[in-house]
């Protein structure tokens, strides 16, 4: 279900089912991390990190351990970015070469309402309008809990680049339901923004067998070309599914 929320170069694994105990190998940093925790939690943690080491096979790196950062961010070789998530009846993982992609941010819902005040508590006015008419056209779409996965992913995207927390108010979201693509733009001022992430976002969701999934892969910044102007580089092309800097072209996919 995520390959196809992301670019081809983008490695993913995923599972609806936790495997058995015995197949859920941790390295034992990360073993101690949650000797104590509660079985489901337990299971939630191995099977994303079985996910992400199969990830970091089919990237061609060598299967390592994922700690906990700062804030909970995942640490990956340096290599390497990426993205975990886990919710009911889903867990998944989506890495990528550092030199192809400065950062990618996933997210799983259950296709479930968000419960009563929630969407009140992080939506903006228009997405709060744009969520209810949503709700009205296609109610077996959970658009609360869309909008609410979509800024998860912003947040596990722009966090790792920049090391700074957002508010789920800092982000405004549009949701393409036609084509399943979202965008974001982040509203503080510029200069309370880290630079060193993108201010807007696009990236591609899908709601399949009950999981509401949301992703960004946002390509890594190329390093200027001998004889290019010294200010700036040539726009790139800004589609769906990777994230956008100011002075993008917007196309498709
Ligand atoms: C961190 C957070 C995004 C996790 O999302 P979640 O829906 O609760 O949980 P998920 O299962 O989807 O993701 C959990 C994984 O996210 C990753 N994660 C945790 N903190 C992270 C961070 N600061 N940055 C990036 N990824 C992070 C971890 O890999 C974690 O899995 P693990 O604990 O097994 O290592 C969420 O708990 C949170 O703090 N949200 C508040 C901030 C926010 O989203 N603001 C919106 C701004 S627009």
């Amino acid at each position: 279900m995520l390959t196809k929320l992301l670019p081809p170069n983008v490695a993913t694994a995923e599972a609806t089912a936790d495997p058995s105990p015995d197949e859920l190998f941790l390295f034992p940093e990360e073993e101690a991390l949650i000797r104590n925790a509660v079985p489901k939690r337990r299971l939630e943690f191995g099977t994303v990190r079985w996910c992400a080491r199969r990830a970091m096979g089919a990237l061609g790196v060598e299967p390592a351990a994922v700690v906990p950062g700062r804030r909970g961010v995942p640490q990956w070789a340096p290599s390497v970015v990426g993205s975990m998530t886990h919710c009911a009846g889903f867990r998944g993982a989506a890495l990528a070469r550092a030199e192809e992609f400065a950062a990618v941010g996933i997210d799983a819902e259950p296709n479930a309402p968000l419960p009563e005040g929630v969407l009140e508590s992080i939506a903006l006015p228009q997405e709060l309008r744009r969520t209810r008419e949503l709700e009205r056209a296609a109610p077996e779409i959970a658009w609360d809990r869309l909008l609410f996965s979509i800024k998860e992913a912003v947040y596990k995207t722009w966090f790792p680049l920049t090391g700074q927390e957002l508010d789920f108010t800092d982000a405004l979201v549009s949701v393409d339901a036609g084509q399943e693509t979202f965008r974001a733009r982040l509203l503080p001022a510029p200069e309370s923004l880290s630079p060193a992430g993108p201010t807007a976002f696009s990236g591609r969701w899908s709601a399949e067998r009950g999981v509401l999934l949301s992703a960004i892969a946002v390509p890594a910044r190329r390093p200027a070309a001998a004889g290019a102007p010294a200010h700036g580089s040539a726009p790139r092309i800004c589609r769906a599914g990777s994230a956008c800097r100011e002075g993008d072209l917007t196309g498709t996919t």
